[in-house]
């Protein structure tokens, strides 16, 4: 099965010039402990975010590039949907960890979300697609703890395909 994570503004900018907007450590904190030991799948943009490979998880990276490669053992890349299709049937968790190319191709197949809801707007170039309530449930909802670095609010929610 596939699960979105993601954190996104209030008016759904999610980065810009491939780069988060904000620092949350406990949201990194939340991800790492949500992810490791899983399969997280992204677009080439995000991969180069990250800036190295992520411990303790595999990797499926989207690129259209025959030439892209990576020489790890955790790293698989992909260029088509079929190549993932193995995730999408999988009883595992498999985590779609954006960007936003990737959201939109994989949000049809994806059965549950992790949303970190910042209640704030930032100025960006990266959206994450609208969240439709007519198909998914908001099943869980609870208050990311304050943070002295940051003077916004948000929230951790969990939606589910209804
Ligand atoms: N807030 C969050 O939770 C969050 C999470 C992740 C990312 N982000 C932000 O999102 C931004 C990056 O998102 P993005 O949409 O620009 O890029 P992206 O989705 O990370 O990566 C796009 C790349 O994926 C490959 N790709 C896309 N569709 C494909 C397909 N159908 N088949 C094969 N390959 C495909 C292409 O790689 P090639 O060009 O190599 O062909 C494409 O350039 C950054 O600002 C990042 O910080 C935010």
């Amino acid at each position: 099965m596939l699960s979105i994570i993601v954190a996104k503004a209030k008016n759904n900018i999610i980065g810009k010039e491939n780069k988060l907007l904000w620092h949350l450590p406990d949201d990194l904190k939340r991800f790492k402990n949500l992810t490791t030991g899983h399969t997280i799948i992204m677009g080439r943009k995000t991969f180069e975010s990250l800036g190295k490979v992520l411990p303790n998880r595999k990797h499926v990276i989207f690129s259209q590039n025959p030439d892209f490669k990576i020489q790890d053992e955790n790293v698989e890349i992909v260029h088509s949907m079929f190549q993932i299709q193995e995730y999408i049937e999988s009883k595992e968790e498999c985590f779609v960890i954006g960007g936003a190319m990737i959201y939109n191709l994989l949000m049809p197949y994806v059965t549950k979300m992790y949303v970190t809801e910042i209640h704030k707007d930032f100025e960006g170039d990266t959206f994450f697609p609208k969240i439709n309530p007519e198909i998914w449930k908001e099943v869980k909802r609870e208050k990311g703890p304050k943070d002295d670095e940051n003077d916004f609010d948000y929230d951790y929610v969990i939606y589910e395909r209804r």
